[in-house]
This record gives C-alpha cells, structure tokens and sequence, in this order.
C-alpha cells in the first residue's frame, strides 16, 4: 500500500464461498461462527480483505445467489448477530468485509414474488420482475428465444399464462431495473449492510441488471448481446454517489463478464465503481503471449479511465486454475508462477479460498453435484470448485467442522496431504508460498510506483518491469530462457532457482521470479 491510497487499490482480497470456508456448528456447511474462528489464520496469510458469497435468506438453490431477503442471515449460516461479531472480529484483525449483494434477480421466495404471483398481470407487483404473456395463438411459446445461462429457456410460465424472465435458475426471477421501485430498493439494501459497517460490495452479475429493452429474439446466440447495456452504468452511477457518503472508501467491485477490456474498464469510471474483477486473465490459456496480451490490453483499458486493475486466477464458478493449467506436478508449478506474476501487478488481487493450498478441481461424483447448471443443463457444474477447505486431521471432515460430521460434498481422501495444518509445517508447500508472496509483495512493491513496461525477452516468456523497484519475468515456454538485461539480483522465484548455461542467467520452464532492477 502507498501513503494516502484508498485501501483497496493494491489490497490482496481472500474470497471466502461461506459454504465451504468453515462450519462451526457440525452441520457440514461453514458458517458466519466458522469464518470469525479462522480469520486469524487469515490474518496471518497477510490478505487486507475478504469477500464472502452470499450468506442471506435463501433456498440455497444456487447457494445463496437466489436471496428471498437481502437483509438477514440464514439460519444455515447463523443470526445477523453472528455477522456482526465476525464483521468486528474482522476489523479488529485489520481485515476488510466485502458482501456480495445480487440485484440482478431475486429467489422465488422474496416476497416480492410471490405478491407479484398473486397480483396477476398488468399489476404493479409484476412491474417489478419481467413478465410477458407468450408468443403462439395459445401463448404457449415463451416470449423471446433467450437461453438462460444454466441451460435451457430463459422464461418459465405461470400458472395463469404469462412468463417471467430468469437468465439464471428459475427459481432465480430477473428483476426489472428499468422499474425505478428496484432502484430505490438496492439502495436502501446497501445503506443497510453499510451501516453495519461492511467496507464494500461484490456486485453479482453487475453487467446484467439492465437487459435490451426490446427484449427482442437475439439472431446469433451470443451471451452479452442482451446485456452490457450502456443504461447499466446509470445504476453505478447512483451506487457510487451512496457509497461517497460513508467513511472509510467503502469499495464496489463488478463482476462483469463482458467481452473486452475497455468493456470491463467502463465500469470503473471515475463516477462509477471503483474495481471490475479482470476475467480476460482468467480466461488466457498458459501462454506468455496470451498473458502479454491480457496484461497490455488491461491496462490500457484502465488507463483511459484512470482505474486500478484487477488480477484474479480463479473463483467458485470456475475450473480452478491448477487444474486447467494442466494439472498434477505442472499444474501446480504454474500457478505458482501465475500468482508469482500477478502480484508484481500494480492494483487488486483476489484470491479464491484453497488456491493458497494448491487445491486442484475435484471431480464430484454425480449423486452428489448440487450445482443448478448441472441440474438443468447437464454440465459438469462447478461443485469441483467449491469443496470444502481440508484444515487438519488425516481423514474427512478434515477440521472443516466439529467431530465426524461430513461436510457438504465429499472432499478427497488424498486432501490430508493439502489440510492447512500440515502445510503450516512444510517451508515448499503452497501455503509457505503464499505467505511469504504475500509478505513479499507488501514490502517489495511498496511505494515503487505503478508504471508497467513490457521487456523484449525471450520466446514463450513475458517480462516486464514495475515502477522502479521490480522487475518479473515468467517462462511459459518449454525450456529454461534467458533473463533479461533489465533483470538485476534473484528476489524470489516460483520453483527452481536460476541456472547458469551458456554464459546466461536462466529461468526454469513453468517458473516465473521477481528481481530487483540492474
Ligand atoms: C454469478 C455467481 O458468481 C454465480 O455463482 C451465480 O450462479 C450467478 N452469478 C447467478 O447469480
Ligand atoms: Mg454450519
């Protein structure tokens, strides 16, 4: 962190999915209780934030992404009692809160729903969500040919004929953000977690809320077609103005899936959010030319609006990044060496629980998954990712809660190898890699200035340098490559250290390192 910057600007923020953290209670799902009792081990892996999934009302149909009341706890989580100790647990730590809050669509539990259900078409209540009657003499077709993202038709029909729109589930109805009414409800849904003190929000589907008002069948199937729409941005607009009133820089950040950096990068203007999660990074394969396009296209993307970046390698509704970089031995060398150079970046990054353990995607067995993407569109689903944390013992639960209770999806036997205790006590595991990245990256970057500069180097390597204080190189390619001239002594390195053939300094395959400038 630099003098007088927002704190979240180079923060490292720890993405907790609440399900899976920690279960104080031995139900087998974590928990509010859960999350207070590990935020020393937090603290101590050096993140300044955490983000939490959604822990509010719900049917869990989507694990909390289908909220029936924005403004209590779940009893499967705990009381908004337990929120507020662990909030204050957090604070005390030096730990920010983020919450995720999800305006693009309610559960078909709210009780907006089901009074607009009862209230029949053309009432007000309907006006909140998007109804329409149906196409076809009958009104038996629905009304546009829109897919929901989890497969299948976007529109579900009621009971007495029309349809309403769910991008996702649809137990998940999209809201009408062209009803000013929705508006004014998120605004008083933020200023009540505001004023209980959270430091920021996660904003779920943040690109999605406003959908083409024609609501015209798309030609092409193409995701964002409908979405990214420019009247979107008013709703940030408004978001930014609530949280200016409050101390502190309390932060939002978008999770925009859109198909370009300077997509993403509008919704950090100045007078809107102040972070965008940078999924382009996340979506490159493992290549440095890949990762060298990302990396200049971001952050000329942000530059035009003066923004921070963002860095982010994996999250709960993705494969996790060990796994698609090939798995096993590899796999893991390359995300270290991702992570390596992601934290010589200037601005955020998000961590996903368990990628400090070098978790790996799990393959669930089918009576298992729980994911509504597997449910209604056959996918694999993304339970893989969110197994819960293995934290001691040799055997599951592993720590996740009290005694033998087993947790919420099977975690896998060969998981003791991965239990935080036992990396605790291990100088090469992930963990220890974590840690000291974390440390390093707090004092190394510290007040060097965020000016990237891309350095000629070596076929399937990036290098480039930041500010004035480090320069990173990372080796995409298959054989151990030159370092570059600007490269001055080793600070640190994601695997082998530097070897010396053919009168050059040379950094291993799968491997990436920070050096102090020549
Ligand atoms: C994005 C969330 O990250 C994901 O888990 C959820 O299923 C969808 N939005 C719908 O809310
Ligand atoms: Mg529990």
């Amino acid at each position: 962190m630099q003098i007088n910057e927002p704190w979240w600007r180079h923060a490292v923020c720890y993405q907790i999915y609440v399900r899976s953290f920690a279960d104080s209670d031995g139900d087998g799902v974590g928990d509010m209780a859960g999350i207070a009792q590990r935020l020393p081990y937090l603290a101590d892996l050096g993140v300044d934030a955490v983000w939490i999934t959604p822990f509010y009302t719900s049917p869990q149909l989507d694990h909390g992404y289908d909220v029936a009341d924005y403004r209590d706890v779940d009893p499967l989580f705990g009381t908004l009692e337990d929120f507020d100790s662990m909030l204050a647990r957090a604070h005390e730590l030096g730990i920010k809160v983020i919450v995720d809050v999800v305006p693009n669509h309610t559960s078909f539990e709210h009780a907006w729903f089901k009074s607009a259900l009862a209230a029949g078409p053309g009432s007000p209540e309907r006006e909140r969500y998007v109804f329409r009657d149906g196409r076809g003499r009958d009104g038996s077709q629905p009304p546009n040919n829109w897919k929901s993202v989890f497969g299948g038709a976007a529109w579900t029909r009621v009971e007495d004929g029309q349809w309403y729109l769910h991008m996702f589930d649809s137990s998940q109805p999209d809201l009408n953000w062209w009803n000013p009414e929705v508006g004014d409800e998120f605004e008083s849904i933020l200023r009540f977690w505001l004023d209980r003190g959270v430091d920021g929000f996660r904003i779920d589907v943040a690109h999605g809320l406003i959908k083409k008002q024609d609501l015209a069948d798309l030609a092409r199937y193409e995701g964002l077609v409908m979405w990214d729409q420019p009247e979107v941005h008013d709703v940030y607009r408004r978001w930014h103005k609530i949280l200016a009133e409050y101390d502190g820089d309390r932060m939002a950040v978008a999770e925009a899936w859109t198909d370009s950096p300077e997509a993403t990068a509008r919704y950090i203007r100045a007078d809107e959010l102040q972070q965008a999660f940078n999924f382009h990074w996340l979506t490159a394969p493992w290549s440095a030319a890949e990762f060298r396009k990302v990396l200049s296209s971001t952050l000329e993307a942000v530059g035009l609006v003066d923004g921070t970046p963002t860095w982010v390698l994996s999250n709960h509704d993705v494969v996790r990044h060990p796994t698609r970089y090939g798995g096993g031995a590899t796999g893991l060398a390359r995300a270290r060496a991702a992570a390596l150079t992601m934290m010589a970046l200037p601005g955020s990054v998000y961590v996903y629980q368990g990628e400090e353990l070098g978790l790996e995607q799990v393959d669930v067995a089918p009576e298992f998954r729980q994911d509504p993407e597997y449910r209604r569109g056959g996918k694999v689903g993304r339970d893989g990712c969110r197994v819960p944390i293995p934290w001691s013992g040799d055997a599951p639960p592993f720590g996740f809660g009290p005694g033998t209770a087993q947790p919420w999806l099977p975690q896998p036997a060969e998981w003791s190898e991965l239990a935080v205790e036992r990396q605790l006590k291990d100088p090469e595991s992930m963990l220890a890699f974590y840690r000291e990245l974390l440390t390093q990256r707090r004092t190394l970057t510290a007040g060097i200035g965020d000016e990237v500069r891309l350095l000629a180097s070596a076929p399937g390597t990036l290098a480039f340098s930041r500010g004035d204080g480090l320069v990173c190189m990372v080796n995409c390619g298959s054989r151990a490559a030159k370092v570059p001239t600007e490269a001055g002594e080793l600070l640190m390195s994601s695997g082998e250290p530097l070897v010396e053939a053919r009168g050059a300094r040379r950094l291993a395959p799968d491997t990436a390192a920070w050096f102090r400038p020549a």
